[in-house]
């Protein structure tokens, strides 16, 4: 299957940024040949409703300009081979027999990804692929939905397929151009379900929707709303005045190790004890009057999730009649409750969030993320990203004697 150098350019240069260059040399450099199609995901930075998704509640979330490209060609002999530019190693396996290789864990969600995609009934066989990645790793931003939705993107056009409730459809057609629709509306929320149970299955991180969902359907400047319960989407603009700074703590965040899971569990037991199905149909009234059957450990889990549920309601009204002040109080909000509540920040996080809040260019800051380590998220008056920048860099190097990496984001379109 080619269909020529000019499509895969033309999809390329759908994003502000997205690295062209980089992915097809690593391509031709290792497969010595043009790929024969690419797509690129978004990494997300998660702008309200922390650790909401799983407890079916509502989260806020942009699609950012740091993403994961791929490119890649079809094989015939049912070997699928990836390289990526940012490891070493390169993951060599059969389509028909996926297992784990501890000596390259970052293919686990490839492979995590086929074994689903096969489950539903996909058909497919072998390909090459190189990855290209400008999310940083550990900053929280979700490079691994990045990788999950660009592998789902090139395989469907590798082996084109359709998903259904149930399993797969006919598989669509390919547009004279020789490119295939988009995935519809429908079809993303699948992925979305897909690539969770990837990640939770194989790779062992029992997360929520948010990270796939706003990698899928973000929009240029535009914040996604989640409700995980119906599992609808809506879109309200992002606040023109407004720059998205996000600030990297260094601190690597430990998904797999255990303590994301173990706040999961709680909130469930919680949920539990109230006698409801999740900590969505849990009010803040609620919460108080079932305040004796929780222990103290579940009741201020629980807090933080009730509570991110009724902030994220309130901010997109906020957002929609544009009350930007009352807005960035709902992150500062959120953040104190990682603090007092969930216990998912660390000294680094809150000093990075301290330091936004005495800052007159920053409007609201806040983790963004599972939490335990990796960054910020900072609402920063336009025009004054760089600034603001320079002053948490020297602020945050004074107190812990560490470099900061910050980067000013641009919102940007889902995964195409
Ligand atoms: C991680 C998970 C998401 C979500 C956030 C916290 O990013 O992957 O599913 O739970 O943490 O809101």
């Amino acid at each position: 299957m080619d269909f020529g150098g000019d499509r895969t350019v033309r999809i390329w240069h759908r994003s502000t940024a997205v690295k062209t260059s980089e992915v097809e040399s690593l391509y031709i450099e290792k497969f010595g040949q043009k790929p024969a199609c690419s797509a690129r995901a978004p990494g997300r930075v998660e702008l309200l409703g922390n650790h909401t998704d799983y407890n079916q509640g509502f989260v806020m979330a942009l699609a950012v300009d740091k993403c994961i490209t791929q490119a890649a060609s079809p094989r015939a002999d049912g070997v699928v081979e990836l390289v990526s530019a940012e490891f070493r190693q390169t993951a060599k396996f059969s389509i028909d027999s996926i297992a784990k290789d501890p000596a390259v864990p970052w293919s686990d969600y490839a492979k995590g990804l086929l074994i689903e995609l096969g489950k539903r009934g996909v058909r497919m066989g072998g390909y090459n692929a190189a990855i290209h990645s400008t999310i940083p790793l550990g900053a929280g931003l979700s490079s691994s939905a990045a990788l999950l939705v660009s592998t789902a993107l090139v395989v469907r056009d590798l082996y084109p397929y359709s998903l259904t409730e149930t399993g797969v459809g006919l598989p669509p057609s390919r547009k004279p151009d020789g490119s295939l629709p988009e995935l519809s509306i429908a079809e993303k929320m699948i992925l979305s379900k897909i690539c969770q149970a990837a990640e939770n299955k194989f790779v062992g991180v029992n997360c929520g929707l948010l990270d796939y969902i706003s990698s899928l359907y973000g929009r240029a400047n535009k914040v996604v709303l989640i409700d995980c319960l119906n599992l609808t989407v809506d879109w309200v603009p992002f606040p023109e005045g407004l720059s998205v700074v996000v600030c990297h703590s260094g601190v690597k965040h430990a998904l797999v190790a255990g303590e994301y899971n173990e706040r999961r569990r709680c909130c469930e037991e919680a949920a539990h004890a109230l006698g409801v199905h999740s900590l969505r149909f849990v009010s803040p009234s609620d919460l108080e009057s079932g305040r004796r059957k929780l222990t103290d450990l579940q009741y201020r889990r629980a807090a933080h999730v009730v509570g991110e549920n009724n902030r994220v309601q309130l901010g997109a009204q906020a957002l929609r009649s544009n009350d930007l002040e009352l807005f960035g109080r709902f992150l500062f909000e959120s953040h104190k409750s990682s603090q007092e509540n969930f216990e998912n920040s660390c000294p680094e996080l809150d000093l990075l969030v301290e330091l936004a809040k005495s800052d007159p260019a920053c409007i609201g800051a806040r983790l963004t993320g599972g939490g335990f380590g990796g960054a910020t998220l900072n609402l920063v008056k336009r025009g004054h990203a760089e600034a603001f920048r320079q002053r948490m860099a020297s602020g945050y190097e004074k107190a812990f004697g560490r470099k900061l990496e910050s980067w000013e984001c641009e919102v940007v379109d889902g995964a195409a």
